[in-house]
């Protein structure tokens, strides 16, 4: 197996570990999603200077709405600072920002962030920044089947997957190819179900306040030691 670097086109991280991480510190939960902010920004640099073309966020998810109130009122002053905070850079760096989530169910000062965000950043041609925000991959599928039924009348015999997947929330931005979850848990948690089919996974020990560029590295690293077959045998993928 060769380990030449191969540089995903898109990779998607599930930041995981907040709590846990300012709970070893004896600090509230809080703290951990504002340290937070300093890995995704460490995050951006190196995909942007890897070449990557897409870097994906979980940041919040429709079940994590159920959090207590005062946990997610400040993960949403957090969302607004970092915007307004981070937006600048962005435009400077030539990042597109993208939010892809329900946003209407998000604080109206929330969605005004994110579009004055997006059309700042719309010009940009570098790093494509998604960040989901409430976002679950079964009410992208959803929302999904309801719109293509609704558009196109589908049946059986004309639907295709590359029919449906207009539809989804993601239209447009290519599956990712590495998803990243932090913290060692090992699993999707209602993420991109659709999207992630043939998504290299990695999971990590470090928590999301503890990642930093070297961490990426490795798991670069990982994603290209990866025989990707897609169903086919080694021989056959080698051979290509
Ligand atoms: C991830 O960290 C951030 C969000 C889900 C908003 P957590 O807050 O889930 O941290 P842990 O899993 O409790 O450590
Ligand atoms: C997944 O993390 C969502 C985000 C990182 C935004 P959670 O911490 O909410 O996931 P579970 O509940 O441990 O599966
Ligand atoms: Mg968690």
């Amino acid at each position: 197996m060769t380990n030449r670097e191969k540089i995903p086109v898109h990779v998607t991280i599930i930041m995981d570990g907040n709590g846990r991480w300012a709970k070893k510190q004896g600090l509230k939960r809080i703290f951990g999603h504002k340290a937070g902010v300093e890995s995704v920004r460490q995050a951006t640099e190196f995909a942007a200077e890897k070449g990557i073309k897409y870097l994906s966020l979980f940041a919040f998810s429709e079940e994590n709405w159920s959090r207590p109130q005062d946990e997610v009122n400040l993960l949403m002053e957090l969302m607004v600072d970092a915007i307004l905070k981070e937006t600048p850079k962005l435009v400077k760096n030539n990042v597109k920002f993208l939010v892809v989530g329900e946003r209407t169910k998000l604080p109206r000062v929330v969605q005004e962030k994110i579009i004055s965000a997006e059309q700042s950043t719309s010009a940009s041609t570098g790093l494509t920044l998604i960040v989901f925000l409430s976002y679950s991959g079964k009410w992208d599928i959803m929302q999904a089947a309801a719109r293509c039924y609704k558009e196109e009348g589908v049946s059986g015999e004309t639907l295709s997957p590359e029919k449906f997947e207009k539809y989804l929330a993601t239209a447009g931005i290519p599956d990712p190819d590495l998803l990243i979850r932090t913290s060692g848990e090992k699993r999707i948690s209602n993420y991109m179900l659709w999207q992630t089919a043939y998504t290299e996974f990695y999971f990590p020990e470090v928590l999301w306040p503890d990642f930093r560029k070297n961490d990426f590295l490795i798991a670069l690293e990982e994603y290209s030691a990866r025989e990707r077959r897609y169903g086919k045998t080694g021989e056959q993928v080698n051979n290509l």
